[in-house]
């Protein structure tokens, strides 16, 4: 039984892609079963880079299987869009190494226009959404008002389910939003189009999970975004729409508990956040704009600044314990040289008060001082590094402080974008 997880232990954007295309080199498949479209990974593969939305990070690897399972909400656009642009530079030849679910629920443009439309409206809460109609596809999932991958595959059927949910969304968009009404019979013939498209994709993931463990292959589940997004345990309501802790999977693969073996977590070296929402370590300061610089650090999907801030352990430690997170891998290493000083957040001050946990309350965060404890930085460039024991003194001390204090062994270190910039101590897949 070898089912590994992987998930951002942050608020994203960890570096999870570059590390599930890594993996993927040695497993059988690989698994999303949560968000959409918002999430953007980047893999580079010989200084050309990837951005993947939707399809799994395996992808770039032949003869894999590349599941979207039942909890990722799918934007049939963007997917096959993905699709193409993929097959241009010549990957996926081979069309039975994607399946989406059947269950999968759909973005449908209603979605789209309500994400925009409310965080565009003035007195509303400001989330900083991605705009892709992620948190009004989940909501009418969880409302039973959602139209489902296998829902788009019957044209009568699809227009009969169609109607009485449009004309709820369009009551919505005019009354309440002000906006134009959308078209029943130009939606159903579009989408019933994109049906068609999908069709050899679609099939039970569940299932084919199931028989992949039964036949003991390797298995990979790719999560998106990151714990502290977690619709229940993140920093709500500065969070998405799906539950992005690891037992995400069971409900999103259609997987049982017991079958998963180990649980990798993806962090930075340090923190960043897109769009709004408490983060108790950001750094306002040259400091903060020299890590954004150096680190690229622009999100993948819309392309806005990412807040940078130094690591927060207090935060790393309640992803490892919501999601029992086995081993970790440390991104982006490379991006703190040159730092005279590093600063690790250890600790919460709340109106002169020391806590004991992370506050679950977002108003508390946000109100919450950082302890921090300071190492002395390194000025080596650490991009060609790929062991361990030749990483500068004080580097190595930095990794071993963060694995003393999270309890959790740090399996990997990146040190560049690329496959080949990564340190591996432990393989994550020998369990
Ligand atoms: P994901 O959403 O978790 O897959 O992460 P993103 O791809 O959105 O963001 C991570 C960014 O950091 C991407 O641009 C990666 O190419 C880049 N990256 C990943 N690992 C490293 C690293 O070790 N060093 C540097 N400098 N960049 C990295
Ligand atoms: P990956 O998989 C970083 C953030 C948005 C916003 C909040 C809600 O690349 O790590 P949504 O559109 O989901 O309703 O937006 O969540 N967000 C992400 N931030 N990385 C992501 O994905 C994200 N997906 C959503 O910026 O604050
Ligand atoms: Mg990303």
């Amino acid at each position: 039984m070898s089912c590994l997880v992987v998930i951002g232990v942050q608020w994203g954007d960890e570096g999870k892609g570059k590390i599930v295309d890594i993996l993927a080199h040695q497993s059988d498949m690989v698994v999303r079963y949560q968000g959409g479209n918002n999430a953007g990974h980047t893999v580079v593969v010989g200084g050309e880079p990837f951005f993947l939305h939707l399809i799994p990070s395996g992808i770039l690897h032949p003869n894999k299987k590349n599941i979207i399972g039942n909890g990722v909400v799918l934007d049939p656009k963007i997917f096959l869009e993905e699709i193409e642009a993929l097959k241009k530079r010549g990957f996926l030849k081979d069309d039975s190494e994607l399946i989406v679910s059947e269950s999968a629920h759909v973005i449908m443009p209603y979605h789209r226009r309500i994400d925009v439309a409310r965080e565009n409206k003035k007195d509303g809460l400001k989330i900083g959404t991605t705009g892709r109609g992620i948190g009004p596809a989940y909501g009418d999932k969880i409302t039973r008002r959602g139209i489902r991958v296998l829902d788009l595959l019957d044209k009568d059927k699809f227009r009969r389910k169609l109607a009485p949910i449009l004309e709820e969304q369009n009551f919505f968009l005019t009354q309440f939003f002000k906006e134009e009404p959308l078209d029943l019979d130009q939606m159903v013939d579009e989408y019933f189009i994109y049906g068609q498209r999908l069709k050899k994709y679609v099939g039970d993931t569940s299932l084919l999970v199931y028989e992949g463990i039964e036949k003991d292959k390797k298995i990979l589940f790719e999560g998106a975004q990151g714990v502290l997004l977690d619709i229940d345990h993140g920093t709500y309501p500065f969070v998405t729409s799906s539950n992005t802790v690891a037992g995400a999977v069971c409900t999103g693969a259609g997987v049982s508990p017991l079958k998963i073996k180990g649980i990798l977590g993806i962090s930075k070296a340090y923190t960043t956040r897109v769009g709004t929402g408490p983060f108790p370590t950001e750094l306002t300061d040259e400091i903060g704009d020299k890590i954004q610089k150096v680190g690229h650090e622009f999100g993948t999907t819309t392309g806005r600044r990412r807040r940078c801030g130094w690591i927060d352990l207090v935060s790393l430690q309640y992803a490892i314990r919501t999601s029992g997170i086995t081993s970790l891998a440390v991104m982006k290493l490379d991006v703190l040289s040159e730092l005279s000083e590093i600063k690790l957040c250890v600790g919460y001050q709340w109106k002169g008060q020391k806590l004991s946990s992370y506050p679950v309350d977002s108003e508390k965060l946000s109100e919450c001082e950082p302890i921090y404890e300071t190492v002395p930085g390194w000025k080596e460039n650490l991009t060609s590094i790929r062991d361990f024991k030749d990483l500068p003194v004080a580097t190595q001390k930095y990794i071993h402080l963060i694995e003393e204090r999270l309890k959790t062994p740090i399996d990997v270190i990146s040190v560049g974008p690329d496959r080949e910039q990564t340190i591996t101590r432990h393989n994550p897949f020998s369990f």
